[in-house]
């Protein structure tokens, strides 16, 4: 089969990146995270004390920030901020609303448009993201839209936050992800929402497993292999 894209959008939570890396892995092609590429430009202004949500700070910030992406060995996607390697900084919880903040900036999406287009045309790829198949690649050959209850999201937020060793109480990791989830849905540019020919998988029930399977067999079937 020639280059051919899988789009997978969401809110947080619901099981994006490790199912997308694990059908990444089973099919050979390259997960490409873009939450971290947002995260990214969020890091910069939590470092530099800029505003995430002045839109005008921000975009004039932009033409100093070079963002890098960058496969290792190690299977994980780098970031590259500056030529500085932020992976595990981008990672820091108090950096998931500096993401959410800045991606609502029309420049922001703007800017990093061509970076993630120029990904999916090289290679096959698994993408995850937000408006991926509504934005980024609105020709994705296949289309998931994942969703789970938001107290399910946030119990697994919490123990992969715990699991990394920065831990959050429940109550503030629920408020938090339904703080997100608004700022997502409701920003003018680019709203989380599914793409009219997206397939919409509630994981809420579902165990990893279980999820796998259920995208496994989805996009073999609309593939054809
Ligand atoms: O997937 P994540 O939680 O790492 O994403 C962080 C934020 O980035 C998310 O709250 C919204 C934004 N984002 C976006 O607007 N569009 C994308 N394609 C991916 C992420």
């Amino acid at each position: 089969m020639s280059v051919y894209s899988i789009a997978i959008d969401g809110p947080s939570g619901a099981g994006k990146s490790t199912l997308a890396k694990e059908i990444a892995a089973r099919r050979g092609i390259v997960y490409v995270d873009t939450g971290a590429i947002y995260r990214t430009i969020g890091y910069y202004m939590f470092e530099n004390g800029i505003d995430p949500k002045d839109a005008e700070s921000v975009t004039a910030a932009l033409p100093a920030i070079k963002v890098d992406m960058a496969y290792h060995s190690d299977g994980i996607q780098h970031m590259f901020l500056n030529g500085r390697d932020v992976t595990s900084e981008i990672r820091l919880p108090q950096i998931s609303m500096y993401a959410s903040d800045v991606s609502a900036i029309p420049a922001v999406r703007a800017y990093l448009l061509e970076m993630q287009r120029d990904m999916a045309r090289r290679t096959s790829v698994i993408m995850d993201g937000r408006d991926i198949g509504t934005v980024v690649l609105p020709d994705a050959d296949v289309k998931i839209f994942l969703v789970a209850d938001v107290k399910e999201r946030a119990r697994r937020r919490t123990r992969e936050l715990a699991e990394r060793g920065t831990p959050r109480p429940y109550e503030q990791v629920l408020q938090e992800m339904e703080e997100r989830d608004w700022n997502d849905t409701h920003r003018a540019t680019a709203p989380l929402r599914p793409a009219e020919d997206a397939e919409t998988v509630d994981t809420t029930e579902l165990n990893f497993q279980e999820s796998l399977a259920r995208l496994l067999s989805l996009i073999e079937r609309k593939l054809g292999v």
